[in-house]
């Protein structure tokens, strides 16, 4: 090979790789401006159409859900719930029949669990399929017909009980059955219980 050769080989391979690392960083470029561009196009989007993240005490959610005029110190509104006339089997009346837990069972499977039978069973369904629902939803389902909680609870404490039975509902069966408690302690629970309430 004469010197001459050699060196139009050598800057033939140097514009190779002046090439190939242009062509590398060309390549990355586009897809940063794409990925830049995706994003932007989706800021909108998630402006508009991202629901409200609520945020709330799930802990509290789940207090008011067993007995929300308690945790509230309110009385319960005068006579019966109105979807309690849908059903006959559970004959208890007035502040009980406000309950989301006589309803939907204090294990949250309705007529599938606990109050499938015996005196608290009226045939409503439970709450735990909506376990990992976005809690808008819920909390809308608390405001609509005869369902509506609006007028007796203030909109924290619906967002509350839409956090809780949205994301911290607990499967209870792995604490509790219909008759004994699985392991547990009655007497801390009842501390924990009763520091939350208060
Ligand atoms: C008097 C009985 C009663 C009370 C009290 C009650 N509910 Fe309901 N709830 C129902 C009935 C009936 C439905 C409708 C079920 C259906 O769609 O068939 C329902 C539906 C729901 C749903 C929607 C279930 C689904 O699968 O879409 C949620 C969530 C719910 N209730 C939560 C609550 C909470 C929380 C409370 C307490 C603040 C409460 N409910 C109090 C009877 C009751």
């Amino acid at each position: 090979m004469n010197k001459r050769v050699f060196s139009l080989f050598a800057i033939a391979i140097g514009l190779m790789l002046v090439v190939a690392a242009c062509g590398g960083n060309s390549t990355e470029a586009p897809v940063a401006q794409t990925e830049a561009a995706v994003v932007v196009t989706d800021a909108p989007v998630a402006a508009t159409e991202a629901p409200v993240s609520l945020s709330g005490d799930p802990i509290r959610g789940g207090l008011l859900y067993d007995e929300w005029t308690k945790v509230l110190g309110v009385d319960a509104p005068e006579g019966d719930q109105p979807l309690w006339a849908t059903q006959s089997t559970n004959t208890r009346s007035g502040g009980t029949t406000w309950r989301c837990k006589e309803c939907h069972g204090w294990d949250y499977l309705g007529k599938d669990g606990a109050y499938g039978g015996g005196s608290h069973a009226t045939g409503f369904v439970g709450v735990m399929q909506v376990a990992g629902t976005d809690p808008n939803e819920i909390l809308a389902a608390l405001k609509t017909g005869d369902h509506d909680f609006s007028a007796y609870m203030d909109d924290q404490a619906l967002i509350d009980i839409a956090l809780f039975l949205g994301e911290n509902m607990l499967d209870s069966a792995a604490f509790i059955t219909d008759k004994a408690a699985v392991g547990g302690d009655a007497a801390n629970g009842e501390t924990i219980y009763t520091e939350e309430l208060h």
